[in-house]
């Protein structure tokens, strides 16, 4: 007998990741629902994607995280709950822990994490306060809450850690000269946004994930800013000057950065690429290996994205 599809709610559905994961659900063949705060927008691009998700089933419904009412008619929808607000609401999420409450039908919770881990992160400011302090606190208000949730650990986005070919804020593979934070061997992990789609989707109606970590740590994705710089090289022929930036130089561009995105982006790149912070064994207590748990999956390798851009 086919086993019943868990009605999905995606809030966040419009944001960069937000739209792989209600493809992926539609796809996996969820009924799936989007919380949209705007249903006819003027932006033509999002005006395209809202047309994109109903062409693939999915029901638009209209809300908004500081419209209680809306979101507790929305919740009522569904039986998974999947966040994924951007920086700015992160904190804000509680609203929607308590209309899960007030809702009172959700099984399962995943809120907006996708990136380093909350709890142990020693990320330095000012990641620390937009990400790790909310994400932490987002946490314990789920804990208390007594929803079933699942906490989905990704390493850099391949969008945001690729393009540059690991360079933290290169949007472009590098010309002659490749910055590289600290010595270069400390290994980061990358992951296809779809795949994360994928993953958390299937994550989210299995009870082997609930109240736990699912690592989304492709095997094959793990790899050094060396590494990654000399795959670059065998694939283009080229050969890059590597430009060492030792932790207190790196330090110092996250206080003098020109914006407070590049600021952030190297207290990340400071985080993963200096202090290591991808490098880990997942503890079988308090997670599990997304690609372990479906083997099926033939996730996109960083090798793939690479040859995307020759
Ligand atoms: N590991 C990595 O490399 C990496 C990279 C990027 C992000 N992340 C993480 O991924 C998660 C998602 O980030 P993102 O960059 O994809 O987010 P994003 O693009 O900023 O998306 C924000 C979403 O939240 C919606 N939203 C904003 N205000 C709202 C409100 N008042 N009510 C309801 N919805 C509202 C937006 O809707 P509108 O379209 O209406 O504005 C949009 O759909 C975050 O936890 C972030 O930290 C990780």
């Amino acid at each position: 007998m086919a086993s019943e599809k868990s009605k999905i709610l995606v809030v966040g559905a419009t944001g960069y990741l937000g739209r792989h994961v209600v493809v992926a659900s539609a796809r996996l063949g969820h009924p799936t629902f989007a919380l949209v705060r705007d249903m006819a927008p003027s932006d033509a691009a999002k005006a395209a994607l809202l047309k994109s998700f109903q062409d693939a089933g999915v029901t638009l419904v209209k809300g908004d995280l500081y419209d209680q009412a809306s979101l507790v008619g929305a919740v009522r929808l569904a039986d998974v709950v999947i966040s994924t607000v951007g920086a700015q609401q992160i904190a804000d999420q509680t609203r929607l822990i308590d209309a899960i409450k007030e809702a009172g039908n959700v099984k399962r919770f995943i809120p907006s994490e996708f990136g380093l881990d909350a709890d142990r992160s020693d990320a330095v400011e000012p990641a620390r306060s937009t990400f790790i302090i909310t994400k932490a606190a987002i946490r314990r208000a789920a804990e208390r809450a007594g929803v079933p949730y699942t906490l989905v650990w990704t390493g850099y986005f391949f969008g945001y850690g690729l393009p540059g070919i690991g360079q933290v804020l290169a949007r472009s593979p590098p010309a002659d000269k490749a910055v590289v934070l600290g010595g270069g061997d400390t290994r980061a992990s990358f992951v296809d946004e779809g795949d994360i789609g994928t993953y958390t989707v299937l994550a989210a109606g299995d009870p082997r994930a609930a109240n736990t970590t699912l690592y989304v740590r492709p095997p094959a994705n793990t790899l050094s800013q060396n590494e990654l710089l000399a795959l670059w090289e065998g694939k283009t022929g080229g050969a890059f000057e590597r430009v060492y930036i030792p932790e207190d130089a790196v330090l110092k561009q996250i206080q003098e950065a020109p914006t407070p995105r590049d600021s952030i982006l190297l207290s990340i790149g400071h985080a993963v690429h200096v202090k290591g912070e991808h490098e880990f064994e997942i503890d079988p207590s308090s997670g599990v290996d997304a690609t372990e748990l479906y083997p099926d999956v033939r996730y996109t390798t960083v090798d793939d994205y690479l040859n995307s851009l020759l």
